[in-house]
């Protein structure tokens, strides 16, 4: 296996790392990341194989696992009761109740409630040039799964500021002011949950949070750090990714002179791929070796970590043809933006949705927006989002 050199902070690979994850696969499915000290999966073939592979999970190995440092507990119990850290059967309990409400049903159920959102939030835009990423692509997303969840949006900035700092113990630039600001974020966020748990639990509606409440009152299917956990990373995750799928979205777009016939209903879905696929928002996600396993030329021990690079692996020559070329005519092939296998992301529906509606809104009542200054990454691998962008009608 050859070994590639990469600092993830370097700000040219920041702003554009598709150059560096092209080098990397042409030595292979798999290469050794200095950088990281850790395999990286480079190829779409065995991007989507590690995914999809039972023998290789999320959660921390048993002999691996430490209390982890004092200063940080508050983050580590949301961590630790979190689906996305947990492999069956736990993982297989909490998810079944997440999905009971991401029914195709319930996510058609919020479109004319989202189209009055788009359209309220574009009568809204400010005097011009102005930034698009905080007046309509963060807003659109958060207000949803507040929506969904049944979350008041008015909570919506400090949503938004305790998801950040959780979310910035994942990104390499991390430090310890991350940590102080995500322990004392994660601890905002759960004192805010527990009261307003209670408050509803003597309220019940239709949504989200109630059915997960009456899960917790059957104490058999989710305990009460579960149901906070739940709640906090559907939040997190219900708007983080999607924010920066719009924003990546609508500068390429832009950047290519893309036209408003591929925001037409036959053309769309098509559109809405090829925009995950060219630009996505997370571009690794980590796994453990459950045993020694034998793949793609190399011989995991159980415990060894493999980085799987989502975007590395969407743009493969092997399955998409030009790779490096934004062509909203591709027919549809399954990119791996959301993941594989168990872990696929819950939420898919909800952001394909979020991302059609709002984009077609958006260049329906704006066809001829364009950018009014060129658009800059935020220093945040794994994540690829937008610092701002700027617009003008
Ligand atoms: C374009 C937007 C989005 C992208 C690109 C995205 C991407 C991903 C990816 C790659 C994973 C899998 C991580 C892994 O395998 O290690 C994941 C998991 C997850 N996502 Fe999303 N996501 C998006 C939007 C959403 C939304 C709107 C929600 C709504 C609540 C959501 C909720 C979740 C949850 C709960 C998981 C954990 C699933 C599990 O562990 O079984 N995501 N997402």
């Amino acid at each position: 296996m050859k070994t590639v050199f990469q600092s993830p902070v370097d700000p040219e690979f920041v702003q554009n790392p598709y150059p560096f994850y092209d080098q990397a696969r042409a030595c292979g499915d798999l290469v050794y990341w200095e950088d990281y000290g850790k395999i990286a999966a480079v190829s779409h073939r065995a991007v989507s194989a590690l995914l999809k592979d039972r023998r290789f999970g999320r959660e921390v190995p048993e002999e691996m696992r430490t209390p982890g440092p004092a200063h940080l507990a508050p983050w580590l119990a949301v961590e630790a009761h979190s689906l996305l850290e947990a492999e069956p059967p736990r993982h297989t309990r909490l998810r079944a109740l997440v999905m009971r409400a991401f029914t195709s049903r319930a996510i058609s159920a919020l479109e004319p409630s989202f189209h009055d959102l788009t359209h309220s939030l574009i009568d809204a835009f400010p005097d011009q040039p102005f930034d698009l990423l905080s007046t309509f692509c963060t807003q659109v997303p958060v207000i949803t799964i507040c929506r969904l969840l049944g979350v008041p949006e008015d909570m919506s900035p400090s949503l938004l500021r305790w998801s950040h700092d959780m979310v910035a113990m994942y990104q390499a630039s991390r430090t310890p002011e991350t940590e102080t600001a995500a322990a004392a974020s994660s601890q905002a966020f759960t004192d805010f949950l527990i009261d307003y748990i209670e408050q509803r639990r003597s309220d019940p509606q239709d949504d989200l949070i109630t059915r997960l409440i009456v899960a917790e009152e059957d104490g058999e299917k989710l305990s009460r750090e579960e149901l906070v956990a739940t709640c906090i990373l559907l939040l997190n995750a219900g708007h983080e990714a999607t924010v920066h799928s719009l924003g990546n979205g609508v500068k390429t777009v832009l950047q290519n002179g893309i036209g408003p016939q591929y925001f037409a209903p036959d053309t769309i879905d098509r559109t809405v791929e090829e925009i995950l696929r060219y630009d996505p928002p997370l571009h690794m996600f980590t796994r453990y070796a459950y045993e020694d396993i034998d793949a793609f030329g190399h011989s995991f021990k159980r415990g060894d970590e493999v980085a799987l690079l989502l975007g590395a692996a969407n743009r493969d020559p092997a399955i998409w043809s030009d790779p490096g070329r934004f062509d909203p005519t591709r027919a549809i092939v399954t990119n791996t933006s959301f993941g594989g296998g168990l872990h696929f992301c819950v939420g898919a529906p909800l952001a394909r949705m979020e991302i059609r509606l709002a984009l077609s809104t958006l260049f329906d009542r704006y066809p001829n927006l364009r950018l009014s200054a060129e658009p800059e990454y935020s220093n945040t691998y794994h994540f690829h989002g937008l610092t701002k962008l700027m617009v003008q009608i």
